[in-house]
Parts: structure tokens; C-alpha cells; sequence
């Protein structure tokens, strides 16, 4: 960020709002906003340029293997019949369990990109945002076909009777407008800012996630993990109120917005 600051800020101050630069040759025909995008795409450029293609396609493929470790665990114990007393309970304790952990991974890829100077975890955003609603699509599944056995009605029921079911339904509705508009072409047709909007709906779900655990385990008076995964949410939540109450202090004191090439997840 350093250099392209500094210097972003000296071509800032010659300009005013977003009219032309006229009086820098080097400049003319050059709109504030112009400046901003170039310099923002130039800066996201050198940042992926971090790690060279291959490397992320190697690391790419190396995290999609390990995230589908759980699923290979909740298999291979269905296959050598270790899936305890209860199966349909293992499963569904697990497949909930791993979507959460996936939700805090996916909202843990932008502080740490930011604290730690890995800008190359963005790459891994939208795939880890895609496993945790393969876990709560894995976890849906075994809740409707093995516990309900497809009774509608009676799912409908229990979804709306008991409140930790509502809460974790809801949670999983919300997820399909992320999932489904993850593409690169329907970032392109929504236009980044309205997907940026509709991709926050990721923090009402992770805490909705959390409420959905809490709620569950409340009943059986053990806190003590949907303590940590609130804490965890809270933390990463926090994170991103710190950044934006900062960003409209600066913006208060009149220092101009820079933002380059940031995204809030
Ligand atoms: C984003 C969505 C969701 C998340 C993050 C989530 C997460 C979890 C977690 C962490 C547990 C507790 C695991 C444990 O006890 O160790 C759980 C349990 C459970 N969830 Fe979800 N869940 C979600 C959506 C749903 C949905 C849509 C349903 C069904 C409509 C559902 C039904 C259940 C049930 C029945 C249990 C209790 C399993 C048992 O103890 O027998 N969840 N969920």
C-alpha cells in the first residue's frame, strides 16, 4: 500500500472532487474516481502476483482436499460402522459442526489477509464460502431424508415449533443467495457494490449459526463449545465494526476514502 499511497495522495491533492486534472499534463483527461480504479486494479494486481498462478492452483487444490476431509471421515465411518449408537445424530452434529467452523474460516479470510499480509487468502474466499454451504446442504439433507424421512408436513412442524430450528432453517435460506450468486458472472451482473450488499447477509448467518447452536445446546445446559464459536463470531465481527468506525472517523476528519480494492467479507 505504501508507495501507491503516497503517491495516490500527491495526485489526489491536485485535484478537486471529480473534475479533470487539467493542470498536470501527466494527468489530463484523468477524473479523480479514473485515478482511483487504475491505481486500486494496479495495486490488487501486485497483490496476487504474491503467489504465481501455479502456486495458487496448487493451493487451491490442496485446501479443496482438506475440506473434504469431514465428508471422507463421516464416510468412511459409515462404512466401517463407527457412527456410534445413533447415526443420524453423529451426522447431523457433524455436518452442523463443519458448517460452522467453514463459516468462521470464510469470514476469517479478510482479517487475516489484512493483519497478516496474505493477499493471496482472497483466492480462497469464494471456495471456502461454497464448503460451508455444502456442509449445511450435507447437513439439511440428513435432517429432512434420515430424521424426517421426507414427511413435509411434519418438517414444516418442527420448524415451526421449535425455535433452534427456525433459527437454523433460516440460516440455511439465506445461505442459497451467497451460493448462487457466486459466480464471477453474477458479480458482473449484480455490480459490486449490490453483491458486495447482498454477500454481507454472511454475518447475519454466521450468527445465526451461532444462535441455532446455542439454542440447541442451552436445552442440554452445555455452553461450553457455542461459547467459543460466539466468541470466535464476535471477534471477527468485531474486526470488521473496528475497520468500518475507523474508515468513518478518517472519512469525518475530511482524509479521503481511500479504498483500494477492499471487499467487507
Ligand atoms: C447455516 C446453517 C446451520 C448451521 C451453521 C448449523 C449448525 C449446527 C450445529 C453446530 C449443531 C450442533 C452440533 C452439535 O451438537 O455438536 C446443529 C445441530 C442441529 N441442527 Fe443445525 N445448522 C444449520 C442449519 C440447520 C437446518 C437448516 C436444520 C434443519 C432444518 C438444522 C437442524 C439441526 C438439528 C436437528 C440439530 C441437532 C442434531 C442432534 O443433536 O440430534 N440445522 N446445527
Amino acid at each position: 500500500m505504501g508507495s501507491d499511497s503516497i503517491f495516490l495522495r500527491g495526485s489526489l491533492a491536485k485535484c478537486d472532487g471529480t473534475e479533470n486534472i487539467e493542470s498536470d499534463p501527466f494527468f489530463r483527461g484523468t477524473t479523480k474516481r479514473g485515478l482511483i480504479e487504475t491505481l486500486s486494479s494496479i495495486r490488487t494486481m501486485k497483490s496476487i502476483s504474491n503467489l504465481s498462478p501455479r502456486q495458487i492452483t496448487a493451493l487451491k487444490a490442496l485446501v479443496f482436499a482438506l475440506a473434504l476431509l469431514p465428508l471422507a471421515r463421516l464416510i468412511w465411518f459409515g462404512f466401517t460402522d463407527q457412527l456410534g449408537a445413533n447415526p443420524v445424530e453423529f451426522l447431523t452434529r457433524s455436518t452442523g459442526t463443519w458448517t460452522l467452523v467453514f463459516l468462521c474460516i470464510t469470514l476469517s479470510v479478510t482479517p487475516l489477509r489484512k493483519l497478516a499480509g496474505w493477499p493471496w487468502l482472497a483466492r480462497l474466499r469464494r471456495m471456502l464460502g461454497l464448503f460451508a454451504f455444502f456442509y449445511a446442504l450435507l447437513h439439511f439433507t440428513t435432517y429432512i431424508w434420515f430424521d424426517q424421512w421426507f414427511d413435509l408436513a411434519s418438517i414444516w412442524k418442527d420448524v415451526l415449533k421449535r425455535p433452534f430450528i427456525t433459527v437454523g432453517f433460516t440460516a440455511f435460506l439465506l445461505l442459497w443467495p451467497l451460493a448462487l450468486t457466486s459466480t464471477n458472472a453474477m458479480v458482473k451482473r449484480l455490480g459490486g457494490k449490490r453483491w458486495q450488499a447482498l454477500h454481507r447477509l454472511v454475518y447475519v448467518i454466521a450468527v445465526l449459526g451461532v444462535v441455532h447452536y446455542w439454542w440447541h445446546k442451552a436445552g442440554k445446559h452445555d455452553l461450553a463449545q457455542p461459547e467459543i464459536y460466539a466468541a470466535i463470531v464476535a471477534l471477527l465481527l468485531g474486526y470488521r465494526l473496528w475497520v468500518f468506525l475507523a474508515r468513518r472517523s478518517r472519512e469525518r476528519q475530511g482524509a479521503a476514502p481511500l479504498r483500494m480494492g477492499n471487499s467487507p467479507q
